[in-house]
C-alpha cells in the first residue's frame, strides 16, 4: 500500500504538486501528541522526529531512479534500481534545523546548507539575512526543510535564493510537518513545478499567522522547555 496520498483526493482544493502522508491512525496519534500543549519538550522532540523521519522517507520516494543490475553473493543477477543524481538538504533557520538529523539518518554524509530569512521591519517582507549552500548545489536535488508552512513567505524567499544558485524548480522538494491551505495555494501558484511533501494540511491561519489548530511555535516547543 502506498505510504502517501495525493492531497488532491482530500476534501480541500489543493494543488497537484502537493503530496501528504497517508492519514493512518498512527500518524494521527503522532500529530495529537505534538499538537497537545501539555506534551513535554522531550516527547515533542521524540514524536516530531518520528514524523520528520516519515516525511524525509516520503521525500526520497520522489527522487529519480535508474535501472541497476547487480550480482548478489549467491552468484545470481538482480535487476534493481539505483538513485540517480546527488541530493542535499537546505534548512530554513532556525526551525528547519530540527529536520536535519532526520535527513542525515537516512542519507549518510548528506551535504546540508542553511538559509536565514527574517521579516524586514521596514518593508514587512521576508528578507535574506544569511545563506550557506553547497558550492555544487546547481547539480543537486534539493530537499528544502522547514516544519511549518504558514503564509509561505519564508519558503518562497528560500526557493528564490536556491534558484538563484542555479537549481531548477523541479529539482526542489519542500518538506514540512504542517501546512496552511492558504500558504500552500500561494506557494504552489508561484512554484507549480516544485513538489511539496506535507504531513498534514490544517484549517487555516489566525490573525497572527499561526496555523490553526497547529502546534504553536515549533521552534519554541523544540528548543525551549
Ligand atoms: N511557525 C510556527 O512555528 N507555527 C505556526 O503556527 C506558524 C509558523
Amino acid at each position: 500500500m502506498s505510504s502517501s496520498t495525493p492531497a488532491a483526493s482530500q476534501d480541500i482544493s489543493i494543488p497537484p504538486s502537493v503530496i501528504t502522508l497517508r492519514r493512518t491512525a498512527q500518524l494521527e496519534a503522532l500529530y495529537t501528541i505534538i499538537r497537545d500543549k501539555t506534551t513535554s519538550r522531550g516527547d515533542f522532540l521524540f514524536y516530531s522526529d518520528r514524523i520528520i523521519r516519515l516525511l524525509v522517507e516520503e521525500g526520497l520516494n520522489h527522487l529519480p531512479v535508474v535501472k541497476k543490475t547487480i550480482q548478489t553473493p549467491t552468484g545470481a543477477t538482480y535487476e534493481g534500481l539505483g538513485f540517480e543524481g546527488k541530493i542535499c538538504g537546505v534548512s530554513i533557520l532556525r526551525a528547519g534545523e530540527a529536520m536535519e538529523a532526520g535527513l542525515r539518518e537516512v542519507c549518510r554524509s548528506v551535504r546540508i546548507g542553511k538559509i536565514l530569512i527574517q521579516r524586514d521591519e521596514e518593508t514587512t517582507q521576508p528578507k535574506l539575512f544569511y545563506s550557506k549552500l553547497p558550492p555544487d548545489i546547481s547539480k543537486r536535488y534539493v530537499l528544502l526543510l522547514d516544519p511549518m508552512l504558514a503564509t509561505g513567505g519564508s519558503a518562497m524567499k528560500a526557493v528564490e535564493v536556491i534558484m538563484e544558485h542555479g537549481v531548477p524548480e523541479e529539482r526542489i522538494i519542500f518538506i514540512n510537518l504542517i501546512s496552511s491551505p492558504e500558504g500552500l495555494q500561494t506557494f504552489c501558484k508561484k512554484y507549480p513545478a516544485l513538489r511539496v511533501i506535507t504531513g498534514w494540511i490544517d484549517d487555516g491561519l489566525n490573525e497572527k499567522a499561526y496555523i490553526i489548530p497547529g502546534l504553536g511555535d515549533f521552534g519554541e516547543r523544540r528548543y525551549c522547555s
